[in-house]
């Protein structure tokens, strides 16, 4: 049986394209079976919606505090019983309920080397830095922002003509592979996580 993912998306959802590209094929040990965003106009929403996968928004303007959007988020997860939880582009810290409810499942990806470069701003963080080499690190999520143990990550060299939106589509292009790659080894083996390590085996 296929891994379970539901992907969590804030924008275009080309990481979620390409986990639904991979997904086509029986070979892949993973299939989407929900998308959820934190914003009603993610043009991602879209793509699942086109290949009738179900969607959720969770909106954090809908609710009283961080608590209940959390819990409201946790609670549209669980509905759709995920082997993992897939974060590909979506531009939220998760919070305490969806944290515990999959401990160690919950896989992001970031478009920097990290630990360099965390949060919001990646990109635009990397080229003012000055940095010739960046690139993007697919990780799991803990409590911290962009800290969780590495999985992968892959170089992609900046060019001095690049700005953010070029050298993000450059760094996307391989994050898409990477991210694909990574839950292609995820959902094909025993996954065990020690401190910062994580042993597929
Ligand atoms: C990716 O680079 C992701 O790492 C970052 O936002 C981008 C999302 O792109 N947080 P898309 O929505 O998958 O096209």
């Amino acid at each position: 049986m296929p891994a379970r993912l539901v992907v969590l998306i804030s924008g275009s959802g080309t990481n979620l394209q390409a986990l639904l590209d991979a997904a086509r094929s029986d070979q892949y040990p993973a299939k989407v079976v929900a998308v959820g965003a934190d914003r009603r106009d993610a043009a991602g929403l879209i793509r699942a919606e086109k290949v009738g996968i179900p969607t959720f928004v969770v909106e954090p303007g809908d609710f009283a505090d961080r608590a209940a959007w959390d819990a409201e988020l946790a609670a549209e997860i669980q509905r759709f019983d995920a082997d993992w939880v897939v974060s590909a582009g979506f531009m939220r810290i998760l919070g305490p309920a969806v944290l515990s409810q999959h401990p160690h499942r919950i896989v992001n990806t970031h478009p920097a080397l990290l630990p360099s470069f965390p949060g919001a701003h990646a990109v635009r963080d990397a080229l003012a830095y000055g940095v010739t080499v960046t690139g993007c690190t697919v990780h799991l999520v803990d409590d911290g922002v962009d800290t969780g143990p590495v999985l992968a990550q892959q170089v992609v060299m900046v060019e001095q003509s690049d700005t953010e939106e070029v050298l993000h589509e450059r760094i996307k292009a391989v994050e898409r592979d990477l991210l694909v790659g990574v839950m292609q080894q995820l959902c094909s083996h025993d996954v065990e996580v020690i401190g910062r390590e994580v042993v597929i085996s």
